[in-house]
Protein backbone atom coordinates (compact mmCIF):
# COMPACT_ATOMS: atom_id res chain seq x y z
CA UNK A 1 0.00 0.00 0.00
CA UNK A 2 1.26 3.45 -0.86
CA UNK A 3 0.52 6.32 1.35
CA UNK A 4 0.67 9.93 -0.23
CA UNK A 5 0.33 12.68 1.90
CA UNK A 6 -0.96 15.50 0.42
CA UNK A 7 -0.87 19.47 2.17
CA UNK A 8 -4.52 19.86 1.89
CA UNK A 9 -7.78 19.12 -0.11
CA UNK A 10 -6.78 20.99 -3.33
CA UNK A 11 -3.33 19.28 -3.14
CA UNK A 12 -5.23 15.81 -2.61
CA UNK A 13 -7.49 16.40 -5.36
CA UNK A 14 -4.78 17.31 -7.80
CA UNK A 15 -2.78 14.03 -7.05
CA UNK A 16 -5.85 11.62 -7.14
CA UNK A 17 -7.04 13.43 -10.43
CA UNK A 18 -3.27 12.99 -11.35
CA UNK A 19 -3.21 9.13 -11.09
CA UNK A 20 -6.85 8.94 -12.81
CA UNK A 21 -5.17 10.69 -15.69
CA UNK A 22 -2.30 8.44 -16.27
CA UNK A 23 -4.74 5.34 -16.13
CA UNK A 24 -6.09 7.36 -18.90
CA UNK A 25 -3.17 7.85 -20.65
CA UNK A 26 -2.31 4.38 -20.37
CA UNK A 27 -5.18 2.28 -21.29
CA UNK A 28 -7.05 4.74 -23.42
CA UNK A 29 -10.33 2.30 -23.07
CA UNK A 30 -9.95 1.74 -19.30
CA UNK A 31 -12.62 0.58 -16.88
CA UNK A 32 -12.69 3.45 -14.15
CA UNK A 33 -14.55 2.07 -10.73
CA UNK A 34 -16.35 5.77 -9.44
CA UNK A 35 -17.56 7.14 -6.07
CA UNK A 36 -19.89 9.74 -4.87
CA UNK A 37 -19.74 11.76 -2.12
CA UNK A 38 -18.03 15.16 -1.36
CA UNK A 39 -14.31 13.99 -1.29
CA UNK A 40 -14.38 13.18 -5.27
CA UNK A 41 -15.99 16.18 -5.95
CA UNK A 42 -12.15 18.79 -6.47
CA UNK A 43 -10.85 15.13 -8.05
CA UNK A 44 -13.75 15.19 -10.31
CA UNK A 45 -13.28 19.26 -11.12
CA UNK A 46 -9.71 18.62 -11.78
CA UNK A 47 -10.07 15.64 -14.22
CA UNK A 48 -12.75 18.09 -16.12
CA UNK A 49 -10.15 21.12 -16.28
CA UNK A 50 -7.47 19.01 -17.77
CA UNK A 51 -10.11 17.19 -20.56
CA UNK A 52 -11.09 21.10 -21.31
CA UNK A 53 -7.40 21.82 -21.84
CA UNK A 54 -7.57 18.82 -24.12
CA UNK A 55 -4.96 16.64 -22.21
CA UNK A 56 -7.49 14.09 -21.42
CA UNK A 57 -10.09 11.93 -23.40
CA UNK A 58 -13.06 9.79 -22.28
CA UNK A 59 -14.05 8.84 -25.61
CA UNK A 60 -13.13 5.32 -24.91
CA UNK A 61 -13.19 5.48 -21.07
CA UNK A 62 -16.28 3.16 -19.57
CA UNK A 63 -17.19 3.29 -15.90
CA UNK A 64 -18.75 1.76 -13.44
CA UNK A 65 -20.27 3.82 -9.63
CA UNK A 66 -19.98 1.88 -6.55
CA UNK A 67 -23.46 2.76 -5.28
CA UNK A 68 -26.46 4.15 -5.86
CA UNK A 69 -29.53 5.03 -2.78
CA UNK A 70 -33.05 2.83 -3.88
CA UNK A 71 -35.94 4.60 -4.91
CA UNK A 72 -33.85 7.48 -6.27
CA UNK A 73 -34.35 7.83 -10.11
CA UNK A 74 -31.94 9.69 -12.36
CA UNK A 75 -33.54 13.33 -12.10
CA UNK A 76 -33.34 13.28 -8.36
CA UNK A 77 -30.71 15.75 -7.75
CA UNK A 78 -29.79 13.19 -4.60
CA UNK A 79 -29.38 10.32 -6.70
CA UNK A 80 -25.79 9.48 -7.58
CA UNK A 81 -26.60 9.19 -11.21
CA UNK A 82 -27.46 12.68 -11.00
CA UNK A 83 -24.53 13.69 -9.08
CA UNK A 84 -22.14 12.11 -11.75
CA UNK A 85 -23.74 13.35 -14.53
CA UNK A 86 -23.10 16.91 -12.87
CA UNK A 87 -19.81 16.40 -11.83
CA UNK A 88 -18.03 14.50 -14.91
CA UNK A 89 -19.84 13.02 -17.34
CA UNK A 90 -21.65 15.88 -19.09
CA UNK A 91 -18.39 17.76 -19.32
CA UNK A 92 -16.30 15.65 -20.60
CA UNK A 93 -16.70 13.35 -24.09
CA UNK A 94 -17.61 9.97 -22.14
CA UNK A 95 -19.71 7.66 -24.02
CA UNK A 96 -22.44 7.94 -21.68
CA UNK A 97 -23.80 4.05 -23.04
CA UNK A 98 -20.39 3.11 -21.55
CA UNK A 99 -21.40 4.31 -17.84
CA UNK A 100 -23.05 2.36 -15.53
CA UNK A 101 -24.62 2.75 -12.22
CA UNK A 102 -26.60 0.28 -9.59
CA UNK A 103 -30.27 0.89 -11.03
CA UNK A 104 -32.11 2.62 -7.42
CA UNK A 105 -35.24 2.70 -9.24
CA UNK A 106 -35.43 -1.23 -9.69
CA UNK A 107 -37.95 -2.63 -6.81
CA UNK A 108 -36.75 -5.85 -6.97
CA UNK A 109 -33.24 -5.46 -4.79
CA UNK A 110 -31.98 -9.29 -5.40
CA UNK A 111 -32.70 -8.55 -9.26
CA UNK A 112 -31.03 -5.03 -9.10
CA UNK A 113 -27.85 -5.97 -7.38
CA UNK A 114 -27.11 -9.21 -9.52
CA UNK A 115 -27.27 -7.52 -13.03
CA UNK A 116 -25.27 -4.74 -11.35
CA UNK A 117 -22.89 -7.41 -10.55
CA UNK A 118 -23.12 -8.66 -14.15
CA UNK A 119 -22.22 -5.27 -15.37
CA UNK A 120 -19.19 -5.34 -13.70
CA UNK A 121 -17.71 -9.18 -14.42
CA UNK A 122 -19.11 -8.50 -18.10
CA UNK A 123 -16.17 -5.04 -18.21
CA UNK A 124 -13.68 -7.59 -16.34
CA UNK A 125 -13.82 -5.57 -13.30
CA UNK A 126 -12.28 -2.32 -12.68
CA UNK A 127 -9.43 -1.22 -13.69
CA UNK A 128 -8.94 1.58 -11.21
CA UNK A 129 -11.36 1.87 -8.24
CA UNK A 130 -11.69 5.36 -6.75
CA UNK A 131 -13.28 4.80 -3.04
CA UNK A 132 -13.53 7.89 -0.26
CA UNK A 133 -14.09 6.97 2.95
CA UNK A 134 -17.16 7.07 5.64
CA UNK A 135 -16.72 7.79 9.16
CA UNK A 136 -17.25 4.40 10.27
CA UNK A 137 -15.07 2.83 7.63
CA UNK A 138 -17.95 2.30 5.03
CA UNK A 139 -16.66 1.90 1.37
CA UNK A 140 -18.90 2.17 -1.18
CA UNK A 141 -22.04 1.55 1.05
CA UNK A 142 -20.46 -1.32 2.61
CA UNK A 143 -21.52 -0.39 6.35
CA UNK A 144 -19.50 -2.23 9.50
CA UNK A 145 -20.86 -6.14 9.63
CA UNK A 146 -19.95 -9.07 10.91
CA UNK A 147 -18.69 -10.32 7.54
CA UNK A 148 -17.26 -8.73 4.29
CA UNK A 149 -20.20 -9.29 1.29
CA UNK A 150 -18.73 -10.86 -1.80
CA UNK A 151 -21.10 -9.10 -3.90
CA UNK A 152 -22.94 -6.54 -4.88
CA UNK A 153 -26.37 -6.04 -2.31
CA UNK A 154 -28.75 -3.83 -1.08
CA UNK A 155 -27.77 -2.53 2.35
CA UNK A 156 -29.92 -0.81 5.35
CA UNK A 157 -28.22 2.30 5.95
CA UNK A 158 -26.55 2.93 9.51
CA UNK A 159 -28.02 5.94 11.44
CA UNK A 160 -24.41 7.65 11.40
CA UNK A 161 -24.47 7.24 7.52
CA UNK A 162 -27.89 8.60 7.24
CA UNK A 163 -27.03 11.37 9.49
CA UNK A 164 -23.37 12.37 7.56
CA UNK A 165 -25.75 12.05 4.27
CA UNK A 166 -28.10 14.43 5.75
CA UNK A 167 -26.24 17.70 4.93
CA UNK A 168 -27.31 16.69 0.90
CA UNK A 169 -30.54 16.55 1.48
CA UNK A 170 -33.40 18.83 2.58
CA UNK A 171 -34.72 17.04 5.96
CA UNK A 172 -33.15 13.65 7.38
CA UNK A 173 -36.76 12.41 6.69
CA UNK A 174 -35.81 12.57 3.09
CA UNK A 175 -32.60 10.38 3.39
CA UNK A 176 -32.90 6.98 1.52
CA UNK A 177 -32.82 4.06 4.43
CA UNK A 178 -31.58 1.41 1.96
CA UNK A 179 -28.84 1.25 -1.11
CA UNK A 180 -27.87 -0.71 -3.75
CA UNK A 181 -23.78 -1.40 -3.29
CA UNK A 182 -20.90 -3.11 -4.89
CA UNK A 183 -19.72 -5.89 -2.52
CA UNK A 184 -16.31 -5.72 -1.11
CA UNK A 185 -15.61 -8.64 -3.11
CA UNK A 186 -16.47 -6.68 -6.26
CA UNK A 187 -14.40 -3.69 -5.04
CA UNK A 188 -11.33 -6.22 -4.75
CA UNK A 189 -11.82 -7.46 -7.57
CA UNK A 190 -10.61 -4.47 -9.39
CA UNK A 191 -7.00 -4.29 -10.58
CA UNK A 192 -5.55 -1.10 -8.55
CA UNK A 193 -7.67 0.90 -5.45
CA UNK A 194 -7.22 5.13 -5.16
CA UNK A 195 -8.52 5.77 -1.58
CA UNK A 196 -9.12 9.28 -0.92
CA UNK A 197 -9.86 10.87 2.20
CA UNK A 198 -9.49 14.59 3.92
CA UNK A 199 -9.90 16.53 6.78
CA UNK A 200 -9.38 15.77 10.72
CA UNK A 201 -13.55 13.94 10.78
CA UNK A 202 -11.64 11.32 8.72
CA UNK A 203 -8.14 10.65 10.50
CA UNK A 204 -9.78 8.38 12.87
CA UNK A 205 -11.43 5.72 9.82
CA UNK A 206 -8.29 5.93 8.08
CA UNK A 207 -5.91 5.16 11.13
CA UNK A 208 -8.10 1.95 11.78
CA UNK A 209 -8.52 1.34 8.09
CA UNK A 210 -4.90 1.39 7.18
CA UNK A 211 -3.14 0.34 10.51
CA UNK A 212 -5.83 -1.86 12.41
CA UNK A 213 -6.77 -5.21 12.64
CA UNK A 214 -8.92 -6.59 9.22
CA UNK A 215 -12.63 -6.80 10.21
CA UNK A 216 -15.57 -6.51 8.57
CA UNK A 217 -16.75 -4.45 11.48
CA UNK A 218 -14.37 -1.59 9.60
CA UNK A 219 -14.51 -2.26 6.11
CA UNK A 220 -12.16 -0.38 4.85
CA UNK A 221 -9.51 -2.57 6.71
CA UNK A 222 -9.56 -5.12 3.78
CA UNK A 223 -8.09 -2.73 1.67
CA UNK A 224 -4.74 -3.91 3.45
CA UNK A 225 -4.89 -7.19 1.85
CA UNK A 226 -5.24 -5.71 -1.38
CA UNK A 227 -2.16 -5.86 -3.97
CA UNK A 228 -2.00 -2.35 -5.61
CA UNK A 229 -3.64 0.13 -3.41
CA UNK A 230 -2.76 3.40 -3.19
CA UNK A 231 -4.29 6.29 -0.65
CA UNK A 232 -4.36 10.14 -0.74
CA UNK A 233 -4.27 11.67 2.30
CA UNK A 234 -4.35 15.49 3.21
CA UNK A 235 -2.25 16.27 6.07
CA UNK A 236 -5.53 16.43 8.56
CA UNK A 237 -6.70 12.90 7.55
CA UNK A 238 -3.27 11.50 7.50
CA UNK A 239 -2.70 13.18 11.47
CA UNK A 240 -3.18 10.13 13.44
CA UNK A 241 -0.82 8.29 11.38
C1 LIG B 1 -21.19 8.03 1.11
C2 LIG B 1 -20.82 7.19 -0.14
C3 LIG B 1 -19.40 6.73 -0.09
C4 LIG B 1 -18.52 7.89 0.34
C5 LIG B 1 -18.81 8.23 1.77
C6 LIG B 1 -18.01 9.42 2.29
O1 LIG B 1 -22.10 7.43 1.96
N1 LIG B 1 -21.67 6.07 -0.37
O2 LIG B 1 -19.02 6.22 -1.37
O3 LIG B 1 -17.17 7.53 0.23
O4 LIG B 1 -20.17 8.41 2.00
O5 LIG B 1 -18.59 10.60 1.85
P1 LIG B 1 -17.87 12.00 1.89
O6 LIG B 1 -16.83 11.95 0.83
O7 LIG B 1 -18.94 12.99 1.58
O8 LIG B 1 -17.29 12.15 3.25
Amino acid sequence: MKIIVTKDYNDMSRKAANIISAQIITKPNCVLGLATGSTPVGTYAQLVEWYKKGDLDFSQVSTVNLDEYRGLDHSNDQSYYYFMMNNLFKHVNIDLSRTNVPDGTNPDPVKACEEYEEIVKSYGGADLQLLGLGHNGHIGFNEPADEFPNFTHCVDLTESTIKANARFFEKIEDVPTQAYTMGIGTIMRAKRILLIASGADKAEAVKKALQGPVMPQMPASILQLHPDVTVVLDEAAASLL
